[in-house]
C-alpha cells in the first residue's frame, strides 16, 4: 500500500492546523514534518513545540524528517510531542546504529534517511534494523525543488536490499515529487511519497493526493 506524506513546510504556517487537517481529510496517510536546525541545513523551521500544538488536530501518522546535526538530543522532546516516526540523517550522526536504538527504546519508530551524494552502503548495515529508510530526492534545505532523476536507481537498489534482508521497512522518497513522476518513483519500490509543493499548491488536493498514490 502507497502513502501519500504531505510536507508542511510548503503550508500557511499561520494557519497551520487548518493545513494539517485539509490534506488529512484530503487522502492523506502520514503528515511530513520537515525539521531543519539552520546548521545541517541552511534554514531554521519549526521545534518539538509546534509539533505538540498539531499533534491534536489529526490521528495521523506524525512523520517527522530530522534534518538537524546531533538528532540524539532531539529524540526525547519530538516523541514526547506526538511523533510517531522519527528519521534522521546518516551524515548527522556518528552512531547511527545507536540513535536508532534510542529511537526505539523511547517506543517510537526510527527511520534513516540519505542524501543525493551519499552512497546507499551508508545505510547498508542499519536496513534490518529501521522500520523506514528514507532518499532525498533533492538536497535538503527547502521545498520545491526539482527531483535528481538518479534518485530512481537508488531507490532501485535500496528495494532490493531491503527485500534481501527481509526488511518490512517503508522506503520513503523526499524532495521534487509532483504527479508527473509519482509513477516511476512506485515502480522503483517506493512506498510512501513525501510532496509539499504539488499537494499544498493544488488546485484539487484530493485528486493530487489521489494520483500521489499511482495507478494501483
Ligand atoms: C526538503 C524537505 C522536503 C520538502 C519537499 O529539505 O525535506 O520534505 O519540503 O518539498 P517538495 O515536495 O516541494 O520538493
Ligand atoms: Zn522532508
Amino acid at each position: 500500500m502507497i502513502k501519500v506524506s504531505p510536507s508542511i513546510l510548503s503550508a500557511d504556517f499561520a494557519n497551520l492546523g487548518a493545513e494539517v487537517k485539509k490534506v488529512v481529510d484530503a487522502g492523506a496517510e502520514y503528515v511530513h514534518i520537515d525539521v531543519m536546525d539552520g546548521t545541517f541545513v541552511p534554514e531554521i523551521t519549526l521545534g518539538a513545540g509546534i509539533v505538540k500544538a498539531i499533534r491534536p488536530v489529526t490521528d495521523a501518522v506524525f512523520d517527522v524528517h530530522l534534518m538537524v546535526e546531533h538528532p540524539d538530543t532531539q529524540i526525547e522532546s519530538f516523541i514526547k510531542a506526538g511523533a510517531d516516526i522519527i528519521t534522521f540523517h546518516v551524515e548527522a550522526a556518528k552512531h547511527p546504529h545507536r540513535v536508532i536504538q534510542a529511537i526505539h527504546a523511547a517506543g517510537c519508530k526510527a527511520g534513516i534517511s540519505l542524501n543525493p551524494g551519499t552512497p546507499v552502503a551508508m545505510v547498508e548495515e542499519l536496513l534490518a534494523d529501521v522500520d523506514l529508510v528514507l532518499v532525498m530526492s533533492v538536497n535538503p534545505g527547502y521545498g520545491g525543488q526539482k527531483f535528481i532523476p538518479a534518485s530512481l536507481s537508488k531507490l532501485r537498489r535500496l528495494r532490493a536490499a531491503l527485500d534481501a534482508c527481509g526488511s518490512q521497512a517503508e522506503l520513503e522518497v523526499d524532495g521534487g515529487v509532483t504527479e508527473a513522476n509519482a509513477q516511476e518513483i512506485i515502480e522503483a519500490g517506493a512506498t510512501v511519497l513525501v510532496a509539499g509543493s504539488a499537494v499544498y499548491k493544488s488546485k484539487d488536493i484530493k485528486a493530487t493526493i489521489k494520483a500521489l498514490h499511482g495507478r494501483n
